[in-house]
């Protein structure tokens, strides 16, 4: 095991009666007369350490009782099991020492206005409801994973500095790049494609870029997203593997992260009854919806933030939203031969107002028509040769998504905005710290 010398704070409860050494952070410091109370945390957990004058010589107690918020220390105690103390046990100290000293450490237990906890988010990640929200964050990116290497999919790492668009013109990142213009991928989606006829069932899952003109609590410019790409798939199999998906996630933060969802006062209650299948409603029939209820919404129009939360708000689990407009999607979606103005596609709403956090669709293997779609678009044709390679040596139906963590965490979490489920956000106006 790494680091021998300190016992983590989370096996305390192994160790009653022993003594041990343990290494963290002042969480709080309580002095009174005889005794003093330092809340130690060390990432495992957090531990009581108990100072009592009469049993420490003069310089530990004058030390232990002055020291400050954030305070790095070493601690030497024996573990005493305490009902009361947080985790159960208390640390009775013999021994104490100051490894980093810390003053008047920024973020004091009260309120602080969002900005200023934003400015301070290098120190605000130590803070008890951060900590929760990226642990749970962690668990589900490792459970993406579980999820797709269960299932017989291979990870494929693809590029964040590309020559192709992959989604649309309006929201890129440049870069110069040796004289010719590189972008910051949008998505890893073409470059899955390509390894379809490889692997069959494919995945990629790392950060994505946008320059999202958009001040909302949905937007990040760099998000994360994990996107399947699964050969001989069509559009109602992608829904099938997104639902099973989704609620495998759903369930392994139920299972696995009780506490912290609890830390965070999340009701689970919504979250426990996630489980296929999701409601299923076309791109028509939600304008219909939307009118009956008084929206002026037209049939071409693409749907707002608020006609997604209107409309995830007449289910208890996430909802499904096919077969959209063409103009209101990207240009690599397969047209629907039932009905030649929409696309093979979907979006998945998560309930309770969380909006989308997964876009997909089947993709057009017709070589024509998907240059056809390029042009339309303006996209530089030269840039996607290599990607018509793939309808011309071989083509096939195929099928993905891609969901957004950051979105699908605050659904799980209950957190109202994305700046919060990601350990460093990028929005439009912040790139530090
Ligand atoms: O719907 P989008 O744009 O789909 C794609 O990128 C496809 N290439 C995916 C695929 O088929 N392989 O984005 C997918 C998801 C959204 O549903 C949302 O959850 C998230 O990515 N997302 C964002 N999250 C945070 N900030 C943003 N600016 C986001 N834009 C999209
Ligand atoms: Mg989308």
């Amino acid at each position: 095991m790494i680091g021998e010398r300190y016992t983590e704070v989370r096996a305390l409860p192994e160790k009653a009666g022993d003594e041990v050494t343990v290494s963290g952070w002042v969480e709080t410091l309580r002095v009174h007369a005889k005794v003093a109370f330092v809340v130690v945390r060390d990432g495992t957990g957090l531990v009581q350490c108990v100072l009592p004058a009469g049993e420490v010589d003069a310089d530990t107690w004058e030390l232990g009782t002055t020291l400050e918020q954030e305070s790095a220390v070493e601690v030497t105690g024996q573990v005493k099991p305490d009902a009361r103390a947080p985790g159960g046990h208390e640390l009775v100290l013999r021994r104490l020492e100051v490894v980093g000293a810390s003053s008047d450490y920024p973020i004091q237990p009260k309120e602080h206005g969002v900005d200023f906890l934003m400015d301070h988010r290098h120190l605000w990640i130590r803070s008890a409801r951060q900590r929760a929200v990226l642990r749970v964050r962690s668990e589900l990116t490792q459970a993406i994973h579980d999820y797709f290497h269960r299932e017989g999919f291979v990870r494929i790492d693809t590029p964040i500095l590309t020559g192709s668009i992959g989604e649309s013109a309006g929201t890129l990142f440049s870069t110069e790049y040796f004289g010719e213009t590189a972008y910051l991928a949008q998505t890893g989606q073409l470059y899955v494609e390509a390894a379809c006829p490889a692997f069959r069932k494919v995945y990629c899952f790392g950060p994505t870029f946008r320059a999202e003109k958009s001040k909302t609590r949905r937007h990040l410019t760099e998000f994360w997203m994990v996107e399947p790409e699964v050969a001989f798939a069509d559009s109602e199999d992608n829904m099938a593997l997104q639902e099973d998906f989704v609620s495998y996630l759903v369930e392994r933060a139920l299972e696995r992260c009780s506490d912290e969802l609890e830390a965070l006062e999340r009701d689970t209650t919504p979250l426990e009854g996630v489980r296929p299948p999701f409601p299923r409603l076309s791109y028509g029939e939600a304008v219909a919806r939307l009118q009956e209820g008084g929206s002026s919404i037209e049939w071409g129009d693409d749907l707002g933030g608020g006609d997604e939360t209107e409309l995830a708000g007449m289910y208890d689990l996430p909802l499904f939203v096919h077969d959209y407009p063409k103009e209101a999607k990207a240009f690599y979606m397969k047209e629907n031969p039932e009905d030649p103005r929409t696309v093979l596609c979907n979006d998945l709403l998560a309930p309770e107002g969380y909006g989308e956090i997964i876009g997909g669709s089947q993709r057009e293997d017709d070589l024509e028509r998907l240059r056809a779609r390029i042009r339309a678009e303006g996209l530089p044709e030269d840039a996607y040769e290599w990607y018509l390679d793939l309808r011309r040596y071989g083509t096939f139906p195929h099928s993905g998504f891609g969901l957004g963590v950051e979105r699908t965490l605050a659904w799980i979490t209950g957190r109202p905005h994305v700046r919060e489920l990601i350990p460093f956000p990028r929005l439009m106006n912040r790139l530090d710290p």
